[in-house]
């Protein structure tokens, strides 16, 4: 039986996890966060010294990563090797760390199936960078969201000083525009919208008015 995904990809910052959670909460559908697999993945490489270059260790990694989902209610805890590493892996390090593994394919090839795996009835709100354009290319909804630079960082920074990190604007704007070319430019799945993706500018809207653009596109697609 046809599974349904919404694939909902673009830059960091821009408010996927926001979305991804409510559109998931209003479903009742699962959840993937595929970019925490591969903060989990860098993480993991960081911790036992394997280089963040060394595509054979990376891709052996990649396919034997320890690493679990623990879902309370609503609340998602990321386990590496039984350790909750939930707050570890959100830091613009681990984020930088993240899109330079991220950036290896056979990396991505091993981490394939790990995703698709998370496609179960009755449906899969998928956020990341190539949910529509690799992963879930038959994805009957496409969500693609953008976002000044400048505002993504404003969010991240927010996001953030919430988890009382000690953060500074220009540090994170830079880690986010460095994270976004290296996204954007790679030459495996590199970050776009799918043909069929609708787009969506958050710059100026309230979480509000994406969650609701989104549910009226979803509601006519499905
Ligand atoms: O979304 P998040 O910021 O957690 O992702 C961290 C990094 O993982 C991204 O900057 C990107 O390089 C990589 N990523 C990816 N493909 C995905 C999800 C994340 O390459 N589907």
């Amino acid at each position: 039986k046809f599974v349904p995904v919404v694939a909902v990809d673009g830059p960091s910052g821009v408010g996927k996890g926001t979305l991804c959670q409510a559109l998931a909460n209003h479903f009742k559908w699962h959840l993937l966060d595929s970019g925490a697999i591969y903060r989990v993945l860098a993480l993991s490489a960081l911790k036992q010294g394997i280089a963040l270059d060394d595509e054979s260790q990376l891709a052996q990694l990649a396919l034997n990563l320890p690493l679990t989902f623990d879902t309370y209610g609503c609340d998602v805890k990321v386990l590496l090797d039984n350790v909750d590493v939930t707050n570890e892996i959100r830091t613009e390090q681990t984020g930088g760390a993240a899109s330079k593994v991220a950036a290896i394919n056979s990396v991505r090839t091993a981490l394939l199936q790990r995703q698709r795996d998370f496609r179960k009835a009755p449906g899969l709100i998928a956020d990341g960078r190539d949910m529509g354009s690799v992963v879930f290319s038959d994805a009957p909804v496409k969500i693609f969201l953008d976002a000044s630079a400048h505002s993504r960082a404003e969010r991240r920074m927010k996001q953030l000083q919430d988890r009382q990190n000690h953060v500074k604007f220009a540090e994170i704007l830079q880690e986010i525009t460095a994270r976004d070319e290296r996204d954007r430019n790679r030459v495996v799945a590199p970050l776009k919208p799918a043909v069929d993706a609708l787009i969506i500018d958050t710059t100026s809207l309230s979480i509000q008015d994406v969650f609701n653009q989104s549910i009226t596109y979803i509601n006519k697609k499905i």
